[in-house]
């Protein structure tokens, strides 16, 4: 399902507004959280919403998606950095109940199976938002990755690697590995919601939805999924048929 917003402030408030109504219909949730410049917004608005509304967020347990290989926790890419940054130290969200791959692990395989793990031990993901990469990659399930994976290592594309350049200092800074959650975790969650903001992922939106489910596209695996809404602002949806602005009508009026 669709849901075509006119801007990134609009799509911004739907997207914090479901994660804060998932939080306040089961307060124990497991949240699936990802990171990038899409998410900037969305958690600006969820810190927000938190403040007019305070919430007890005590039983909440998130994991995210992904992590770069060989950063630490006070490098300002590392996802971790950037997660208590824009979430975690403003909701003061309790350290022990918050999970991100750990990219300097000794025992790299072995953080990996325990990271799969420990989402099913918490009862697997109640809602995962996702972004997307402009070739497609959902977390960093670069294209081909099997759709039957789980927490693994990935080398990232030269398309990732530059498309990511633009938050590090240098491009030779940008890591040549990652940590990613697999397909199979991600489709397990039981909801996903898809966000893309900006003119840069037009074609690949588009790309999505004339795909078929093919492991050449990553995120062509959410169509395997039966609760998946992708949201967008009018510029990500620039490329979609016209069928589909029909939403945009339907959106604004429930904004309106
Ligand atoms: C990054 C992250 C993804 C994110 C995507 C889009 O590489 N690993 O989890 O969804 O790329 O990022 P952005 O929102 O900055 O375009």
């Amino acid at each position: 399902m669709y849901k075509i917003f006119e801007t990134v402030d609009d799509v911004s408030r739907y997207t914090a507004q479901r994660l804060l109504d998932k939080i306040l219909a089961k307060p124990a949730a497991v949240l699936g959280l990802a990171t990038g410049g899409t998410m900037e917004p969305v958690y600006a608005q969820l810190v927000q919403m938190l403040q007019q509304q305070p919430t007890d967020l005590s039983r909440l347990t998130t994991f995210n998606l992904d992590e770069y290989i060989g950063l630490t926790e006070s490098h300002v890419q590392s996802y971790r950095y950037y997660m208590d940054e824009h979430l975690f130290d403003k909701l003061n969200l309790p350290r022990e109940r918050v999970h991100l791959p750990d990219g300097m692990a000794e025992d790299i395989d072995g953080a990996c199976l325990a990271y799969s793990a420990a989402i099913q031990a918490a009862g697997g993901l109640d809602l995962q938002l996702l972004g997307i990469g402009s070739n497609g990659h959902i977390g960093f399930n670069e294209p081909y990755t099997r759709f039957s994976s789980r927490t693994h290592v990935i080398a990232l594309s030269e398309q990732t690697r530059r498309d990511n350049g633009r938050f590090f200092s240098d491009q030779d800074e940008v890591p040549i590995h990652a940590l990613t959650l697999g397909i199979q975790d991600i489709l397990e969650a039981k909801e996903i919601m898809l966000v893309a903001t900006g003119p840069n992922k037009a074609e690949v939106m588009a790309e999505l939805h004339h795909s078929g489910v093919d492991e050449a596209l990553p995120a062509s695996a959410l169509k395997q999924h039966d609760n998946v809404t992708i949201v967008l602002d009018r510029e990500a949806a620039a490329l979609l048929p016209s069928a589909e602005w029909r939403a945009v009508q339907t959106v604004q009026l429930l904004a309106g």
